[in-house]
């Protein structure tokens, strides 16, 4: 099997080759055909994430492929059947029987291969903030990963979306929308007020961070709530607490990973709905660009740099 493996931080990181692991009785060997890139691989990689893996580490968390072997106990799955399950950029991976989840029809194993990280980070997202049909809501870094799923999970909702990007290519990606926002040449406040005749948005989602917040935290209407996801500009707004007090306005801190490793029934649980959902055609996950193994560095560097727009994948 190959793996792409982090030796040392700031270093490309390198493909190494080790034995096929074979599967026990209750587990599924799989053979991978894509593993989701996320922002926190190349962030750990350059050693910029709060979790600093010992080194060396294989860098991703999410992966999707075909059933190539499976353990006497298995009985519900087949070689061939297509799946997702976690783990890092590897060929080969084994796994419970209990980890592996059946891809549904409507989605590439491209797809299949993203959803995980992002979708699930605005499912938990959006039921933190109960986001509710007829709503409007504000996405921030629209055309990224979590951009895109935070766009497709509000329109399952039946709320309203105000795409906001860097660029007007970068706002054509986001497919169709209540409204689209330019934030760099446009004021977000006084755009998101005109979109919204006056009132502001119910719901800002924030996977960019940087001199954008202030603006986004002006543009919520009453009650309105902050979703505070990451801080892919590099630097961490510090919001004005007046504006949090004026208009009864929440912000509220999702940290999805550390609330699926403490809730690992419930995380479950939105993972199935997730694939219920993509089955029934009420959520659609973008198709990914894809790279291969060796180009593993390239893609970290074009994540790290805005040269991808929605979701990437490593094909081994
Ligand atoms: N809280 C959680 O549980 C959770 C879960 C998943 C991810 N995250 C975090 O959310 C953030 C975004 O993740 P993502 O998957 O959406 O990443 P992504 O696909 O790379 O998108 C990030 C977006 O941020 C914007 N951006 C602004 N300045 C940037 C810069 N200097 N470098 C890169 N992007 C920049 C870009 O849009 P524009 O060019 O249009 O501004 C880009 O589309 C990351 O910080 C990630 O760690 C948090």
């Amino acid at each position: 099997m190959k793996s792409v493996v982090c030796t040392a931080i700031g270093k490309p990181v390198e493909i190494q080759t080790s034995t096929d692991p074979t599967p026990g009785p209750a587990d599924v060997l799989v053979h991978v055909t894509a593993c989701g890139l996320n922002y926190v691989d190349a962030l750990m990689c350059t050693g910029g994430y709060q979790i600093k893996p010992e080194l060396p580490f294989t860098p991703g968390s999410e992966l999707a492929g075909t059933v190539a072997a499976i353990g006497e106990d298995v009985d519900d799955l087949k070689s061939g059947d297509r799946v997702l399950t976690r783990g890092g950029f590897v060929s080969v991976v084994v796994r419970p029987r209990s980890s592996i989840y059946p891809i549904p029809n409507t989605l590439t194993e491209g797809q299949a291969a993203t959803l995980w990280q992002s979708y699930s980070t605005m499912l938990y997202a959006y039921t933190r903030a109960d986001l509710s049909d007829g709503e409007t809501v504000l996405v921030l870094g629209a055309s990224g990963g979590i951009g895109k799923a935070a766009i497709d999970l509000a329109h399952s909702r039946g709320a309203r979306v105000i795409a906001a990007a860097s660029s007007d290519d970068r706002l054509r990606t986001c497919g169709e929308v209540f409204g689209r926002i330019n934030y760099d040449v446009e004021d977000v406040k006084v755009r998101a007020r005109e979109l919204t005749e006056g009132k502001g948005v119910d719901v800002v989602v924030d996977p960019v961070g940087g001199d954008r917040a202030d603006a986004a935290l002006r543009s919520l209407d009453n009650l309105g709530r902050y979703l505070v996801i990451g801080f892919a500009a590099g630097s961490i707004p510090r919001l004005p607490i007046n504006q949090i007090l004026l208009r009864n306005r929440n912000v509220l801190g999702i940290d999805w990973g550390a609330w699926s490793g403490s809730h690992s029934d419930d995380q479950e649980t939105n993972l199935r709905t997730l694939l219920n959902m993509a089955e029934r055609g009420s959520i659609a996950p973008p198709e990914p660009r894809t790279y291969s193994f060796e180009e593993a560095q390239t893609a970290l560097d074009d994540l790290m740099n805005r040269r991808v727009i929605g979701k990437a994948v490593l094909k081994p």
